[in-house]
Protein backbone atom coordinates (compact mmCIF):
# COMPACT_ATOMS: atom_id res chain seq x y z
CA UNK A 1 0.00 0.00 0.00
CA UNK A 2 2.94 2.22 0.51
CA UNK A 3 4.12 1.45 -3.05
CA UNK A 4 0.78 2.16 -4.37
CA UNK A 5 1.12 5.62 -3.17
CA UNK A 6 4.24 6.80 -5.13
CA UNK A 7 2.82 4.89 -8.17
CA UNK A 8 -0.48 7.07 -7.46
CA UNK A 9 1.87 10.53 -7.36
CA UNK A 10 4.15 9.23 -10.98
CA UNK A 11 -0.10 8.60 -12.41
CA UNK A 12 -0.74 12.81 -11.43
CA UNK A 13 3.20 13.21 -13.20
CA UNK A 14 1.76 10.97 -16.36
CA UNK A 15 -1.70 12.75 -16.34
CA UNK A 16 0.19 16.41 -16.24
CA UNK A 17 2.19 14.93 -19.52
CA UNK A 18 -0.70 13.46 -21.41
CA UNK A 19 -2.34 17.49 -21.45
CA UNK A 20 1.27 18.50 -23.26
CA UNK A 21 1.26 15.57 -25.42
CA UNK A 22 -2.68 16.19 -26.54
CA UNK A 23 -1.44 19.71 -27.32
CA UNK A 24 1.05 18.38 -29.55
CA UNK A 25 4.06 18.34 -27.69
CA UNK A 26 5.45 15.15 -27.05
CA UNK A 27 8.50 14.92 -24.60
CA UNK A 28 10.32 11.18 -25.24
CA UNK A 29 12.18 11.40 -22.63
CA UNK A 30 9.44 12.24 -20.26
CA UNK A 31 8.42 8.99 -21.33
CA UNK A 32 10.89 6.88 -21.68
CA UNK A 33 11.54 7.77 -17.62
CA UNK A 34 7.56 6.95 -16.76
CA UNK A 35 8.16 3.56 -18.62
CA UNK A 36 11.23 2.53 -16.67
CA UNK A 37 9.10 3.76 -13.66
CA UNK A 38 5.86 1.55 -14.23
CA UNK A 39 7.90 -1.62 -15.45
CA UNK A 40 10.98 -1.09 -12.53
CA UNK A 41 9.21 0.29 -9.79
CA UNK A 42 5.16 -0.19 -10.64
CA UNK A 43 5.79 -3.44 -12.49
CA UNK A 44 8.72 -5.87 -11.32
CA UNK A 45 9.21 -4.49 -7.60
CA UNK A 46 5.61 -3.89 -6.98
CA UNK A 47 3.52 -6.05 -9.17
CA UNK A 48 6.68 -8.71 -8.52
CA UNK A 49 6.39 -8.92 -4.74
CA UNK A 50 2.48 -8.66 -5.28
CA UNK A 51 2.48 -11.95 -7.43
CA UNK A 52 5.76 -13.79 -6.50
CA UNK A 53 5.17 -13.91 -2.67
CA UNK A 54 1.64 -12.76 -1.83
CA UNK A 55 -0.22 -14.16 -4.28
CA UNK A 56 1.70 -17.16 -4.22
CA UNK A 57 1.49 -17.51 -0.85
CA UNK A 58 -2.08 -17.06 -0.82
CA UNK A 59 -2.60 -19.61 -3.61
CA UNK A 60 -1.63 -22.25 -1.22
CA UNK A 61 -4.52 -21.17 0.79
CA UNK A 62 -7.86 -22.70 0.81
CA UNK A 63 -9.56 -19.02 -0.94
CA UNK A 64 -12.89 -18.62 -0.58
CA UNK A 65 -14.07 -18.38 -4.94
CA UNK A 66 -14.47 -14.96 -4.97
CA UNK A 67 -11.04 -14.61 -3.12
CA UNK A 68 -10.03 -16.60 -6.15
CA UNK A 69 -11.18 -14.78 -8.86
CA UNK A 70 -10.38 -11.61 -7.35
CA UNK A 71 -6.60 -12.41 -7.44
CA UNK A 72 -7.05 -14.42 -10.70
CA UNK A 73 -8.64 -10.82 -12.24
CA UNK A 74 -5.47 -9.02 -10.40
CA UNK A 75 -2.92 -11.17 -12.19
CA UNK A 76 -4.43 -10.49 -15.70
CA UNK A 77 -4.51 -6.61 -14.75
CA UNK A 78 -0.84 -6.96 -13.98
CA UNK A 79 -0.87 -8.15 -17.78
CA UNK A 80 -2.57 -5.89 -19.12
CA UNK A 81 -0.57 -3.10 -17.67
CA UNK A 82 2.88 -5.11 -18.98
CA UNK A 83 0.89 -5.05 -22.76
CA UNK A 84 -0.14 -1.58 -22.40
CA UNK A 85 3.34 -0.35 -21.45
CA UNK A 86 4.97 -2.57 -24.16
CA UNK A 87 2.91 -0.44 -26.88
CA UNK A 88 3.80 2.85 -25.22
CA UNK A 89 7.48 1.82 -25.84
CA UNK A 90 6.96 1.42 -29.31
CA UNK A 91 5.01 4.17 -29.98
CA UNK A 92 7.65 6.68 -28.61
CA UNK A 93 9.84 4.87 -30.99
CA UNK A 94 7.76 5.33 -34.21
CA UNK A 95 7.42 9.18 -32.90
CA UNK A 96 11.01 9.09 -32.17
CA UNK A 97 11.55 8.23 -35.59
CA UNK A 98 9.55 10.71 -37.48
CA UNK A 99 6.23 9.10 -37.70
CA UNK A 100 3.87 11.96 -35.98
CA UNK A 101 0.57 10.05 -36.35
CA UNK A 102 1.90 7.99 -33.22
CA UNK A 103 1.13 11.16 -30.75
CA UNK A 104 -1.92 9.73 -30.74
CA UNK A 105 -1.07 6.32 -29.40
CA UNK A 106 0.79 7.78 -26.85
CA UNK A 107 -1.67 9.73 -25.51
CA UNK A 108 -3.98 7.10 -25.33
CA UNK A 109 -1.50 4.61 -23.64
CA UNK A 110 -1.12 7.53 -21.79
CA UNK A 111 -4.58 7.91 -20.78
CA UNK A 112 -5.08 4.27 -20.44
CA UNK A 113 -2.06 3.89 -17.88
CA UNK A 114 -3.88 6.98 -15.42
CA UNK A 115 -7.36 5.82 -15.35
CA UNK A 116 -6.48 2.08 -15.38
CA UNK A 117 -4.04 2.47 -11.96
CA UNK A 118 -6.19 4.29 -9.72
CA UNK A 119 -9.02 1.23 -10.06
CA UNK A 120 -6.07 -1.87 -9.76
CA UNK A 121 -5.00 -0.14 -6.51
CA UNK A 122 -8.73 0.79 -5.16
CA UNK A 123 -9.16 -2.90 -5.75
CA UNK A 124 -5.83 -4.01 -3.86
CA UNK A 125 -6.45 -1.52 -0.95
CA UNK A 126 -9.80 -1.62 -0.39
CA UNK A 127 -11.28 -5.23 -0.77
CA UNK A 128 -8.42 -7.58 -1.79
CA UNK A 129 -5.51 -7.02 0.81
CA UNK A 130 -8.38 -6.16 3.86
CA UNK A 131 -10.06 -9.56 2.77
CA UNK A 132 -7.60 -11.78 2.49
CA UNK A 133 -5.01 -11.02 5.64
CA UNK A 134 -7.57 -13.33 7.28
CA UNK A 135 -5.71 -16.65 5.47
CA UNK A 136 -2.00 -15.62 7.66
CA UNK A 137 -0.99 -16.12 11.04
CA UNK A 138 0.82 -13.36 12.39
CA UNK A 139 3.74 -15.07 12.06
CA UNK A 140 3.06 -15.85 8.59
CA UNK A 141 2.56 -11.83 7.52
CA UNK A 142 6.30 -11.07 9.08
CA UNK A 143 7.56 -13.89 7.18
CA UNK A 144 5.89 -12.26 3.95
CA UNK A 145 7.32 -8.85 5.06
CA UNK A 146 11.02 -10.24 5.76
CA UNK A 147 10.61 -11.92 1.85
CA UNK A 148 9.05 -7.80 0.24
CA UNK A 149 12.33 -7.11 1.94
CA UNK A 150 14.49 -9.70 0.55
CA UNK A 151 12.94 -8.61 -2.79
CA UNK A 152 13.63 -5.67 -2.57
CA UNK A 153 17.27 -5.45 -1.84
CA UNK A 154 17.46 -8.09 -4.75
CA UNK A 155 15.74 -5.16 -7.08
CA UNK A 156 18.93 -2.40 -7.45
CA UNK A 157 21.00 -5.35 -8.68
CA UNK A 158 18.79 -6.47 -11.14
CA UNK A 159 18.19 -3.54 -12.74
CA UNK A 160 21.85 -2.41 -12.96
CA UNK A 161 22.42 -5.75 -14.70
CA UNK A 162 19.87 -5.27 -16.98
CA UNK A 163 21.05 -1.86 -17.87
CA UNK A 164 24.48 -2.91 -18.38
CA UNK A 165 22.94 -6.18 -20.45
CA UNK A 166 21.05 -3.12 -22.78
CA UNK A 167 23.96 -1.07 -23.22
CA UNK A 168 26.70 -4.30 -23.94
CA UNK A 169 24.09 -5.47 -26.55
CA UNK A 170 24.20 -2.51 -28.49
CA UNK A 171 28.07 -3.43 -29.52
FE1 LIG B 1 -1.45 -5.28 -8.32
FE1 LIG C 1 -0.57 -3.23 -6.09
Amino acid sequence: MIEHRLIERMLGLVERESERVRSGRVDSVFIDTAVDFIRTYADRTHHGKEEDILFSELAKKPLSQADAAAMAELVEEHKTARRTTGELVKANADFLAGREESRAVILEKLQFLTAFYPRHIAKEDKAFFPGTEKYFTAAELEEMLAEFNEFDRRMIHEKYERVYEVLAKRG
